[in-house]
């Protein structure tokens, strides 16, 4: 636990005090909280206590607040309030609490945050590719902003359980048997795995449309598979392993890191056994065949549980993986990242879950579609971008960019900076948009040294940690702690406001489950740093001002880098 105070909870703790003892609030609770300001013409803190407690106290806000701010003697730690618009209350910290409060933030761990997961369990179920198919853009973005949840969920003390829920089952693994039988060219095989399985499927397909026996051949296969034929088997935990090793090539490159690869085959067993629920509980009925959950009380359309072939449903599917994650681990929240077009389904099967009385907080994430410009890409296939292709592109294009800013580096580290800056700029591009809006992914943008981007915020980080190289160079034998922190020129002062606001912005993005929040406030807090180091000296400034900003420095360099982590995004100190 976090064992110091942030201003906003001694804020809102002080003004609930200081309202009960001014006015007569019987013995009604309240407790007033106060918010960060976003405008520093209203101070650090804004407070609505005074329209919360209006009608209560028969007065008008205003004259609340203007007796508030007449009778309340100020902590120390606020320099003044001051009452705006209908009646909000603003605080002024005072330059040395903010000092004070940087000071005790560097020992902490957590910047800052508070640990309001500790004890609590959240699995989260992205990136989830489907067996024997290339991963697609809509994939690399469930990767990206999964794995973003996961790290700020993390962050925050909650015990993650990443599920990577493969596609690993279905009636494509049919027609996948019996073409691989056929088709197969094992060097294509070893290769570039998933491409080859997936020319098979298609190979298959296109066979079984034109050839009914082809087509029969492969339905026996596959009954064959279900009932747990040997030979198939071996060959689907082929097709299996195959892809899960590619997509793992992928995922290092990332550097994302699953807890679970739980495929869908995993809850096969327990299919019958929901249907049997939902049909006991009156909620399923047959329909040409196939049973179906009627949801028309629910405004949506019915939902298939089983199809008239006896085959189940992703939805099917889905709900026995709520039942065996509660069974399993009991977790305070289950959190799905997929691209929008799976909104139904979630709504759906959360729907029947419920009135399955699954005892399970469901909460689906859902994305907009990544637009890709025609002639984003050199090395386009057809019309499926790999993965893999975007990655090595991104890797290209920042090796360039980095031999012709740093031509003197060793080519090791040029390389291993241009991973970090190409990767990086694929993540943060996805990650800086609101995720439920269209983005548009142009190298221009993604790459742009100037904008908002992730290869600015890595320049701007390293700039930042190379100013205490500096000083330690040119000021041997000093501790910056030896001095202490202080804030007198106005530009210090916002930098030091935006370092106490990161907590804040750890939380929303994580509660919003929108890392664009966290990626908003670190471009917003290289920007007021880059105002900074332009408007006053930092080792030519007075000994006792030059180690505070050093130390400022150091602050703004070390929330860099953890927010930048938070979005997986890699630092370096050399740039
Ligand atoms: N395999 C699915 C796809 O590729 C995504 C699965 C998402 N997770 C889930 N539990 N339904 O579209």
């Amino acid at each position: 636990m976090r064992e110091f105070a942030t201003f906003e909870e001694r804020l809102s703790a002080w003004t609930t005090e200081a309202m009960k003892s001014i006015f007569d609030l019987g013995d009604i609770e309240v407790n007033l909280g106060v918010s960060p300001t976003n405008n520093e013409k209203f101070g650090d803190y804004q407070c609505n206590a005074a329209m919360v407690l209006a009608k209560q106290l028969k007065k008008a806000p205003r004259e609340i607040a203007q007796q508030f701010a007449e009778s309340a003697e100020l902590p120390d730690f606020v320099k003044k309030i001051e009452i705006a618009g209908p009646g909000f209350i603003n605080f002024f910290l005072s330059n040395t609490a903010l000092a004070d409060y940087i000071q005790t933030l560097e020992k902490d761990p957590n910047l800052g945050a508070e640990q309001v997961g500790e004890g609590k369990k959240v699995i989260i179920d992205y990136s989830s590719p489907n067996v024997a198919k290339s991963m697609h853009i809509g994939h690399i973005r469930s990767t990206v902003i999964g794995n973003a949840i996961d790290r700020l969920f993390r962050f925050l003390g909650y015990d993650v359980i990443a599920d990577n829920h493969l596609g690993d089952w279905g009636t494509q693994f049919g027609l996948m048997l019996v073409g691989y039988r056929e088709f197969v060219k094992e060097k294509a095989l070893a290769e570039s795995p998933v491409e080859e399985l997936e020319r098979i499927y298609v190979a298959s397909y296109n066979k079984s449309k034109e050839d009914d026996s082809w087509r029969d051949l492969a339905k026996a296969e596959l009954v064959k598979l279900q009932q747990g034929d040997e030979e198939n088997r071996k060959l689907w935990e082929k097709f299996i392993e195959l892809s899960i090793g590619e997509f793992d090539t992928i995922y290092d490159r990332l550097g994302v890191k699953f807890d679970l690869y739980r495929g869908e085959s995993f809850y096969n067993d327990r299919l019958p056994e929901i249907i049997r629920a939902l049909e006991e509980k009156g909620l399923a009925k047959k329909s040409d065949g196939a049973l179906i959950v009627d949801l028309e009380e629910d405004g949506m359309p019915i939902c298939i549980v089983r199809k008239s072939d006896g085959g189940y449903n992703y939805a099917t599917t889905d709900l026995a993986t709520v039942e065996s994650r509660i069974e399993e681990f009991d977790p305070d929240r289950i959190i799905y990242v997929t691209d929008e077009r799976q909104q139904l389904h979630f709504k759906q099967f959360f729907t029947i879950a419920d009135k399955l009385e699954m005892k399970a907080n469901l909460v689906h994430v859902w994305f907009g579609l990544m637009r890709l410009p025609e002639a984003t890409f050199s090395t386009r296939e057809g019309n499926v971008i790999k993965l893999s292709a975007m990655l090595d592109e991104a890797e290209a294009r920042a090796l360039k960019m980095v031999k012709s800013s740093s031509p003197d580096m060793p080519e090791e580290q040029q390389k291993d900076l241009a991973k970090a800056i190409g990767i990086g700029a694929i993540k943060y591009t996805d990650l800086s948009q609101n995720p439920q809006s269209l983005v548009t992914f142009t190298w221009e943008k993604a790459l742009n040294m100037e904008g908002n981007s992730a290869p600015y915020l890595q320049y701007a980080y390293a700039r930042i940690s190379s100013v205490y190289d500096k000083w330690k160079a040119q000021f041997p034998g000093t501790e910056l702690t030896d001095c202490s922190i202080r804030i007198e020129h106005e530009i210090e002062r916002r930098l030091a406001v935006k370092l106490t606001r990161f907590p804040a912005a750890v939380r929303a993005a994580a509660d919003n489950y929108r890392p664009n929040i966290m990626a908003d406030y670190l471009y917003d807090l290289a920007q007021i740093y880059s105002s900074f180091y332009q408007n006053v000296p930092f080792l030519k400034a007075d000994k006792g001002i030059r180690e505070s900003r050093i130390r400022l420095c150091r602050n703004t360099a070390r929330t860099l880098k953890q927010g930048l982590e938070l979005l997986g995004i890699e630092t370096r100190e050399r740039i």
